[in-house]
C-alpha cells in the first residue's frame, strides 16, 4: 500500500509523539522537553529526549533518533506503511476518508497496465522456451543440471532471435506504445527509429518481487556473446536496490539464516539442492536498502560470493552494509570453484551444508584479509596489524562478542591479551569522541550510526543560532555533502537570520527514510552544552568553516580545467587556511 504525501502530513500532525512513546518509556516534562530512560538501548541514568513541539525524538546515549513513524519502524520493526496504518488507526483517521490525489490514482493505472505487459512478456517467453524450435536452449540449461522443477518454479524463459517478435505480439493484444516503452522490455534504434526487443536471443530470469509477481526480467546469452547479462532498467515498479532475487521463495522458509550469493544461476542451483534461503541481488552492489529488506525477514546473513577478487572486495563492502542494519553476518569463501553453483557440481549439497554451518563470523574473513598486508614476521608489521585488528573490534557495539574474539585473537597471534585489550579500549575512546555524547556513562549499543561531523556543525549552528552571521560570510548550503543537509543547512541559515523556527513539516514528508529522520533529530534535539562556553564554540566553527570550505574549494578545483579560475581557487585555499575570525567584534 502507498499513501499520497498529504496523508502522511495529516496523520503526522494529528498524531501525539508524547503519548506514543509514553507507552514504552516513562517520560517527564523538563524544560520545553520530556526525558526519560531511552526505550532503545540498556541505561540507568535518562538520555532520551521527547519534544512535542518538533515531534522529535532523540537519545543523547545510543544515537536513536526521528518522529512517530520512524520510532515505530525501529521499536516494533515495522514497515513504513505499516507504521501510517498504526498511527491512523491510533488517531482514528481513516485512511480511505483521505482520498486520493488524482496523481495517485494515475499512477496506480500506469502501475498497473505496466505489471500486466510484464506478466504477459513473461508467459510469451515461458512458452517460448517450451517451443520445440528452441530446443537447444532447453538443452543448454539441462546441460548446466537446471532441473525441471526449477525451470518452472523460477518461470524460466527464452525471448526469441526474431528481433521484434515480442513487440508484435504485445501490440496485437492491444498496448500501446508508451506502455510497452515503459516497461524496459523494448529499444528503440537511434537510426531508423523501429522499435526492438531488448532481450531478443537470451535465456530469460524473471524478476519477482516479494508479493510473487513479476515486475522485471534478466536476460542471458548462451553463447558466449557479450554482455552476458541484461537487466530491465528501472522504472516505477522495478528499483534495483529494493529487489532480491529469490526473495519471494526464501522468505517462505524457516531457517534462521539466509545465504547471499552473486548471480541468478546460483540462487537457482542452490534452490535445487535444497538451500531455498538463497538470495541474491542484481547485477548491483549489495545497497543498504538490500539490508533494510533483508531486516524484516532474517537477523543473520551468510555471504557466500564467487571466489575470485571481485567477490572478496563485494564481500567486504557487504559486511559493514548488513551490520548496521544489526544483521549478524558469517562468511563462507570458496576456496575451490568460482562460485556456488560450479561448487554443488563439483562436491555436492552434503559437503556444502557443512561449510555453511562452519562458516566463521566476518570479523575473521576482515581479519583473514589485514592479515595478507603485512609479513607477521616483522614485528614492526606484526604491531600494524594488531593495531588494524584493535581497530576493527572496537567497531562492536557487544562488549561480550569483543571479549570472545579478544581472547580467541591473543590466543592465535600470540600476545598478552591485558595490552591489547587497551589498545582496543584506546580505539574505542576515540570513536566515542568523534560521536561527541557529552554522557559519558552512556555506552552506544546497537547499530549507531556515526554521525558525520557535517551533522554536528548544522547541529551547532542550530542551536546557537547568533553565530550564523559568521559562518554565512564563508559557507553556503551547497557546500554540505547531500540533497538532506544542503536542504537543511538553507532552512537553518534562514531561520536563524529570521529567528524563526525551520519548517518542520517540510523535513518530515520530504525525508521520510530513517536514516534521514536519524540526522534531522540529531540535529534539531542534540543540543552540545559545551559550545555554551563562547571560545570553544568559536574554536569549533572555524575548525569547520576551514574544512567545510577547503573541501568544496578542493572539489571545484579538481572540477575545473580553466587555469585562470584555478589559480584563483588556490588563492581563495591559501587565505582560507590562515583564515582568522574575529566573533566579538564582527
Ligand atoms: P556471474 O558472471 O558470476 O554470472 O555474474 P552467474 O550468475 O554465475 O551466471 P553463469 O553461471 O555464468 O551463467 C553474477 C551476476 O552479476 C550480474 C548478474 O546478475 C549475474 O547473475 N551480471 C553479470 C550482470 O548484470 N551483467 C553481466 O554482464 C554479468
Ligand atoms: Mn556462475
Amino acid at each position: 500500500m502507498y499513501y499520497p504525501e498529504h496523508i502522511i502530513e495529516t496523520i503526522r500532525e494529528r498524531s501525539d509523539i508524547v503519548a506514543l512513546i509514553s507507552e514504552y518509556t516513562t517520560l517527564t516534562k523538563k524544560g520545553n522537553s520530556y526525558t526519560g530512560l531511552c526505550p532503545f538501548h540498556n541505561e540507568k541514568t535518562p538520555s532520551f529526549s521527547v519534544s512535542e513541539e518538533k515531534q522529535l525524538y532523540y537519545c543523547f546515549g545510543c544515537g536513536a533518533g526521528g518522529n512517530t513513524v520512524t520510532f515505530l519502524m525501529q521499536k516494533e520493526n515495522m514497515t513504513f506503511p505499516e507504521a501510517i496504518k498504526y498511527l491512523a488507526e491510533r488517531e482514528n483517521i481513516e485512511l480511505d476518508e483521505l482520498a486520493l490525489s488524482q496523481d495517485e490514482i494515475q499512477k496506480n493505472q500506469k502501475r498497473q497496465r505496466l505489471l500486466n505487459v510484464i506478466k504477459e512478456a513473461a508467459k510469451f517467453f515461458y512458452f517460448s522456451l517450451r517451443d520445440t524450435k528452441n530446443e537447444e536452449i532447453m538443452h543448454y540449461l539441462i546441460e548446466r543440471n537446471v532441473s525441471i522443477e526449477m525451470i518452472k518454479q523460477f518461470g524460466l524463459g527464452y525471448s526469441p532471435s526474431d528481433y521484434n517478435i515480442l513487440y508484435k505480439y504485445l501490440q496485437e493484444k492491444g498496448y500501446d506504445d508508451d506502455t510497452l516503452m515503459e516497461s524496459g522490455l523494448f529499444l528503440k534504434s537511434k537510426k531508423g527509429g523501429f522499435i526492438y526487443d531488448r532481450f531478443a536471443s537470451r535465456l530469460i530470469f524473471p524478476i519477482f518481487d516479494v508479493s510473487k509477481k513479476v515486475i522485471a526480467f534478466g536476460g542471458r546469452v548462451t553463447d558466449g556473446s557479450m554482455p552476458k547479462y541484461l537487466n530491465s532498467p528501472e522504472n516505477i515498479l522495478f528499483n534495483k536496490s529494493y529487489t532480491l532475487y529469490g526473495l519471494n521463495f526464501a522468505k517462505a522458509t524457516s531457517s534462521n539464516y539466509y545465504i547471499l550469493v552473486e548471480g541468478y544461476m546460483d540462487v537457482i542451483a542452490m534452490h535445487q539442492a535444497g538451500f531455498t534461503q538463497t538470495i541474491a541481488s542484481l547485477g548491483t552492489a549489495f545497497t543498504s536498502s538490500h539490508a533494510k529488506l533483508l531486516k524484516r525477514y532474517t537477523k543473520e546473513v551468510v555471504i557466500m560470493y564467487d571466489s575470485d577478487s571481485a567477490g572478496i572486495n563485494a564481500t567486504l563492502r557487504a559486511i559493514p552494509i548488513l551490520r548496521n542494519e544489526g544483521i549478524k553476518v558469517r562468511v563462507l569463501q570458496l576456496k575451490s570453484g568460482k562460485d556456488p553453483d560450479e561448487y554443488l557440481k563439483k562436491y555436492g549439497k552434503e559437503h556444502l551444508m557443512e561449510l555453511i554451518k562452519g562458516a566463521k563470523a566476518d570479523i575473521w574473513f576482515e581479519i583473514s584479509r589485514f592479515e595478507l598486508k603485512y609479513d607477521l614476521k616483522i614485528p614492526e608489521q606484526k604491531v600494524m596489524f594488531l593495531q588494524e585488528v584493535a581497530g576493527r573490534l572496537s567497531e562492536i557495539p557487544s562488549t561480550i562478542e569483543q571479549a570472545i574474539y579478544i581472547d580467541e585473537i591473543c590466543d592465535t597471534y600470540q600476545i598478552e591479551s591485558s595490552a591489547f585489550k587497551a589498545e582496543v579500549n584506546n580505539n574505542y575512546k576515540k570513536i566515542k569522541h568523534i560521536y561527541s555524547t557529552k554522557d559519558s556513562q552512556a555506552h552506544p549499543k546497537g547499530n549507531r550510526q556515526a554521525v558525520s561531523t557535517e551533522v554536528i556543525f548544522l547541529s551547532t549552528i542550530y542551536h546557537y543560532p547568533h553565530i550564523v552571521k559568521q559562518v554565512k560570510q564563508y559557507i553556503t548550503p551547497d557546500m554540505f555533502e547531500g540533497d538532506l543537509l544542503k536542504d537543511l543547512a538553507k532552512e537553518i541559515f534562514k531561520a536563524a537570520a529570521e529567528h524563526n523556527e525551520i519548517n518542520m513539516m517540510y523535513f518530515t514528508a520530504r525525508y521520510p527514510e530513517s536514516t534521514e529522520q536519524n540526522i534531522i533529530s540529531h540535529i534539531m534535539m542534540h543540543k552540545d552544552e559545551r559550545y555554551e562556553e563562547q571560545t570553544i564554540l568559536h574554536k569549533m566553527v572555524l575548525e569547520n568553516i576551514k574544512r567545510l570550505k577547503g573541501n568544496y574549494l578542493g572539489k571545484k578545483m579538481n572540477e575545473t580545467k580553466d587555469a585562470i579560475e584555478k589559480q584563483n581557487l588556490l588563492f581563495q585555499k591559501k587565505a582560507l587556511d590562515k583564515l582568522y575570525i574575529d566573533f566579538i567584534n564582527g
